[in-house]
């Protein structure tokens, strides 16, 4: 695990908030901090702490093996991926608890880093069904699940982007990213996308045939992107066969790309595909409304079925 590579340690880690999501309001990691610290300063706690610079971005603390738990393990703390408010009041807390118990260990880490490890952990317990108790799906084969063809059609669009003087660069974020068919010919094309899904069976699946990269999949509701992301965080904005989209139930999808564009930078390129016209024309109109200028693309193929409609575009400076 990246986490206890970074770490230099051997032992389990266990993060305090269930998931990664919970990792934006971090209300469990504030009230065991809170707690923590009353009895910290009388009594000897083995502490790390994980720092980018002069910020704290997680401390972790030290359990060793009891009757409950026979192994010794890690309760990872951390306020790095909080909203501004939580992120300050984690620093706060975190500190003044290091004052009375300086770590045994200081591990210098890029918040980049960081963020890959707090996303694998949290992959990790997806796949090993940690996250789901009594699941009862069968992993499936490789074959039946991922097309070849469909990848392949996937990287072509590429060819078509660059052909019309779109180039793509910097960060990129994938919408619904599904079970990873459309990242994987992201990743053939050398590209390093932060691939986002909200049904977490298919991200599972994804991940369990070592598709999606675990550092870089998170289950998260596109609809609520901005919760999570500041405005501009990606220079490119990716989703592969969004839909299907109807006039009764177009909000969904203009939600999600209404939220997409919110946490482009300016200038983004932006590319959405779907199957049909009339699912490429209500995206387009919804594109238009964010700010995003750019054009419909016919890319029907006798099959007919996969990426037919293209919208690509770059998001508007103001
Ligand atoms: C047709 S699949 C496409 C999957 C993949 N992009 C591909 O091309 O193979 C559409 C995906 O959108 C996902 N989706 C729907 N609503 C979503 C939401 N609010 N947030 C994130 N993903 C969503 C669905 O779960 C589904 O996996």
């Amino acid at each position: 695990m990246l986490l206890q590579e970074l770490l230099g340690i051997d032992e389990e880690i266990y993060f305090v908030e269930e998931s990664y999501l919970a990792q934006r309001t971090i209300e469990r990691t504030l009230d065991y901090l809170n707690g923590i610290r009353k009895f910290a300063e009388e009594q000897r706690i083995q502490f790390l702490r994980v720092r980018e610079g002069e910020h704290t971005l997680g401390i972790l603390l030290f359990n060793p093996a009891d009757e409950t738990v026979p192994v010794d393990f890690w309760s990872v703390f951390t306020g790095a991926l909080a909203e501004a408010h939580s992120k300050k009041d984690f620093e706060a807390l975190a500190d003044s608890l290091l004052v009375f118990n300086p770590p045994e260990k200081e591990i210098e880490i890029s918040s980049e880093n960081w963020r890959d490890a707090v996303n694998e952990y949290y992959s990790l317990m997806l796949v090993n069904r940690n996250l789901c108790p009594g699941c009862a799906v069968r992993p499936e084969s490789y074959k039946n699940v991922f097309s070849e063809n469909r990848v392949q059609r996937v990287a072509e669009i590429f060819d078509i982007l660059q052909k019309k003087g779109f180039y793509h660069e910097g960060r990129l974020l994938e919408v619904c990213c599904g079970n990873g068919m459309s990242t994987l010919a992201l990743y053939r094309l050398g590209l390093d996308p932060l691939a986002v899904e909200i049904n977490k069976c298919v991200v599972c699946q994804g991940l369990e045939q070592g598709v999606l990269n675990p550092r870089r999949t998170v289950v998260m509701d596109a609809t609520a992107l901005s919760r999570y992301f500041e405005p501009g965080s990606f220079d490119t904005v990716m989703g592969f066969m969004l839909g299907l989209v109807y006039e009764f139930n177009k909000e969904l999808w203009t939600n999600i790309i209404r939220e997409a564009v919110l946490v482009a930078n300016e200038g983004a390129l932006i590319l959405f595909t779907v199957s049909s016209k009339p699912e490429i024309e209500i995206l387009a109109r919804a594109l238009l409304r964010a700010g995003v200028k750019g054009e419909i693309v016919d890319n029907t193929d006798s099959e007919g079925t996969y990426d037919q409609w293209l919208f690509v575009g770059r998001k508007q400076t103001k």
